[in-house]
């Protein structure tokens, strides 16, 4: 079976940007792929390492949110970065065989430079371990000897990257131990936040996974309708309600959505009306994950177990891969 390799930094709870682009399209995979999922915390190491006092947590969160959405720890590896050393291991051989240069161009770190340079204080520095983020997240996907790796559109000048050194690393060696694994794009725009910019965290503007069915409601009524209708009965734009008609698009049905089509442009539904109902219908597509959610929440040890059972069966692995190539390499 091809394998898949793919991470997130434990940002915390996540929201239905993550739900919808990222952690709907692992569950699909995990059934015709051997899938190694993993809480990448060393990538958030790189820095938030003087943020580290909620590090356990969010990664728990992370976690049960992936479980709740259905990753399932019986299809797919589950497992925390920190827990396999071998990563870090491979992540020096790597380093090893990497040109400044090739590290140094990567777009999305000197986007990630530029922020931290805007920054007050400590944070504002470039740490080496930062420099070498991308070539982490090369031994990441490479410890498994990954064919594929789900990413948004900005990770895909890593996954070039991770190409780029495998390759070398095969010619360097007189090898071809290593594939070339390619990106597959996760569509992480699918749903924009309640004010119609990329749903973030901390942009004020997400819904998360595990919101209550009052906060998500309360949330929905703040969603961004079409700006030139001012009374309920003015004849709407469907096309021009940046959120709300969005959002329709994609919790509702055909029928709904071909309803408040009509309603709407005919002056015969208000957008408060219109939302409250929108409120409810994304509840109910929630319901059944929020409720796992809530289980697992309850049941923060067997998160843990899952995890240390996804680890233990990471680094077997990790471990045979490793010595393969320590022996390519030719190390004592
Ligand atoms: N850098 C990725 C992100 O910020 C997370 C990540 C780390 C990752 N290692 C990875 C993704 C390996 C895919 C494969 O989203
Ligand atoms: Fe948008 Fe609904 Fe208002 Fe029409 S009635 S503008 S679809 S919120």
């Amino acid at each position: 079976m091809q394998r898949i390799v793919s991470g997130m930094r434990p940002t915390g709870k996540l929201h239905l940007g993550h739900y919808l682009g990222v952690i709907d399209n692992w569950v699909k995979l995990q059934d015709n792929f051997d899938c190694y999922f993993f809480v990448a915390d060393w990538h958030a190491l790189t820095t938030k390492y003087d943020k580290t006092e909620n590090l356990k947590q969010d990664i728990l969160d992370v976690t049960m949110d992936w479980l709740a959405c259905g990753v399932d720890p019986n299809k797919a590896t589950i497992y925390v970065q920190s827990q396999i050393p071998e990563i870090a291991e491979l992540h020096l051989y790597l380093s090893m065989i990497t040109p400044q240069n090739w590290v140094e161009r990567d777009p999305t770190l000197k986007d990630m430079a530029k922020i931290l340079k805007s920054k007050e204080g400590m944070a504002s520095q470039i740490n080496y371990g930062l420099m070498g983020y991308p070539v982490l997240m090369t031994a990441d996907i490479l410890m498994f000897n990954a064919n594929f790796v789900p990413v948004g559109i900005d990770q895909v000048a890593h996954v070039e990257l991770t190409r780029d050194i495998a390759r070398r690393f095969n010619n360097l060696y007189n090898c071809n131990f290593f594939n070339e694994p390619q990106p597959k794009l996760n569509n992480c725009s699918l749903i924009c936040g309640l004010d119609g910019n990329k749903m973030g965290k901390s942009f004020n503007n997400d819904i998360k996974i595990s919101d209550t069915d009052e906060v998500t409601s309360k949330k929905i009524m703040s969603a961004i309708t079409d700006r030139s209708r001012l009374r309920k009965d003015d004849p709407g734009h469907p096309n021009e309600c940046e959120v709300a008609f969005k959002y329709w698009n994609i919790f509702g049905d055909e029928k709904d959505i071909e309803k408040i089509k009509f309603e709407c442009e005919n002056g015969l539904r208000g957008c408060a009306d219109c939302k409250r109902q929108l409120g409810l219908k994304i509840n109910n597509h929630m319901a059944e994950i929020r409720e796992k959610r809530k289980y697992y929440e309850n049941n923060q040890e067997i998160v843990k177990q899952i995890l240390n059972d996804g680890a233990t069966k990471a680094r077997n692995e990790a471990k045979s891969i490793l010595k393969e190539i320590r022996s390519i390499i030719k190390m004592y």
